[in-house]
């Protein structure tokens, strides 16, 4: 039995793609989950792979504080809720297109944890696991909002795992590559080209790959590890 029996996790952008791959990890895993997306609708056709599901925009954070509320503290918490934003290049962004990518990307990651650190640690055990991407740390050109959102979460995690560091709260991101989810139907062809050419092994990654990595992540057997960014790239990442 894993030893992440019992535990109440919580995994936003938990419709689809590498959300709903993790929530299936975790529930193997023996978690009691709780899926949360975007509406309590958009849960409706996975409903049944879940112990609870919830409507939040997590760019919302009176909503966010609101669901703390309502479902009480959890013991892990997986943020995968993403958009990619504009694809073209940066000086043709707009206002609400910028905007838009860092309240989702970023303020959302920010909400989140505020809402739900507290309670973890309080209790002594927490595990955080923020999904970032391989555009944090390299940068992908016609991506500017979304590589600058998720650098961001990648200096976030950094700094809140140094502060829960003794806590028993451990707190991580994880940088993907591409991986085959139904997210890449909103990257242009050229710009999903590109970013398939970088990476080394010469495939997309696929969400049970990245559902592994957040599994040992939310676990017991993370224990020497926080304030860091995983790869999982394919070997595109070299640092
Ligand atoms: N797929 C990739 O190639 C890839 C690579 C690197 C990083 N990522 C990151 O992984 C995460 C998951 O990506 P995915 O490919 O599974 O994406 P996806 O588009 O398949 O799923 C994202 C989910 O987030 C939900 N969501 C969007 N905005 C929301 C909001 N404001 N509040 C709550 N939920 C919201 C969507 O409804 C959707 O169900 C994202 O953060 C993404 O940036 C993905």
């Amino acid at each position: 039995m894993s030893s992440t029996t019992a535990r109440t996790a919580l995994v936003t952008g938990a419709a689809q793609g590498i959300g709903l791959a993790s929530a299936q990890r975790l529930r193997r895993d023996g978690c009691r989950v709780i899926g949360a997306d975007l509406t309590e609708a958009a849960m409706e056709p996975v409903r049944g792979q879940f112990d609870g599901v919830v409507g939040v925009d997590v760019s919302d954070s009176a909503a966010v504080a609101a669901l703390r509320e309502t479902i009480g503290p959890v013991d892990i918490l997986v943020q995968s809720a993403g958009v990619v934003g504009p694809n073209k290049p940066m000086w043709e962004v707009l206002d609400a297109e910028w905007d838009l990518t860092m309240r989702v990307n970023l303020n959302g990651i920010f909400a989140m944890m505020r809402a739900f650190i507290p309670s973890m640690k309080e209790r002594g055990w927490g595990r955080i696991v923020n999904i970032a991407s391989i555009a944090g740390k390299e940068g992908n050109p016609n991506l500017a909002a979304y590589s600058a959102s998720k650098a961001a979460v990648i200096g976030l995690t950094k700094s809140v795992g140094k502060e829960l560091a003794t806590s028993g709260v451990l707190v991580n991101s994880i940088a993907p590559a591409v991986i085959a989810t139904p997210m890449n139907l909103d990257t242009a062809p050229h710009v999903l080209e590109y970013m398939l050419s970088k990476i080394p092994m010469g495939r997309p990654g696929t969400v049970e790959e990245v559902a592994s990595l957040v599994g040992w992540l939310a676990s017991d057997e993370c224990g020497f590890s926080t304030g860091a960014c995983f790869d999982i790239s394919g070997g595109r990442a070299t640092y």
